[in-house]
């Protein structure tokens, strides 16, 4: 099925100018980038991004590092975009990734279970939720379905 997905390139992937292999990596993997922005978060938008993980001990810490810089806010499209750009990515903590998954994006560019990059929503729901978070209710989903 085609799918979209919310890819953002977060402070630490943009400052670290990994924004082009980032993307490189994106088109080889036959993703369609619909909609792109560079976006500086405030605490209030961060900490309403990541509100699942608002009783973690590392939210304030997340909230800090995700207002650090701008962050790059792309909608991926392609058939099981969700699961294919989570695959992409690599495991959460890039330490992880850069032993267990040499090829992902967090290897490349992660540091650690916080500063790893890069995200990408973790399920349709997320997807939709992150989707309207950064570009607005109707950009959600794929328009050309054959069904
Ligand atoms: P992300 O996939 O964007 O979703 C939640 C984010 O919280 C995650 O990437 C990391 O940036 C951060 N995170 C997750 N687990 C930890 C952890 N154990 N310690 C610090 N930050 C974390």
């Amino acid at each position: 099925e085609i799918e979209r997905t919310l890819a953002m390139i977060k402070p630490d992937g943009l400052s670290g100018n990994y924004t082009e292999k980032i993307k490189e990596a994106i088109l080889e993997s036959g993703f369609d980038i619909i909609e792109e922005a560079v976006v500086q978060l405030d605490v209030e938008r961060a900490s309403l991004f990541y509100a699942e993980h608002a009783d973690r001990s590392f939210f304030n810490s997340l909230v800090k590092y995700m207002t650090s810089g701008p962050v790059c806010a792309m909608i991926l499209e392609s058939p099981d975009a969700i699961s294919c750009w989570r695959n992409l990515i690599g495991p959460t903590d890039a330490r992880k990734a850069k032993t267990s998954h040499p090829d992902s994006i967090r290897a490349m560019c992660g540091l650690d279970s916080e500063k790893n990059c890069v995200h990408g929503s973790d399920s349709p729901q997320s997807a939709a939720r992150e989707i309207s978070f950064f570009f607005g209710d109707d950009k959600s989903e794929a328009l050309e379905h054959d069904e």
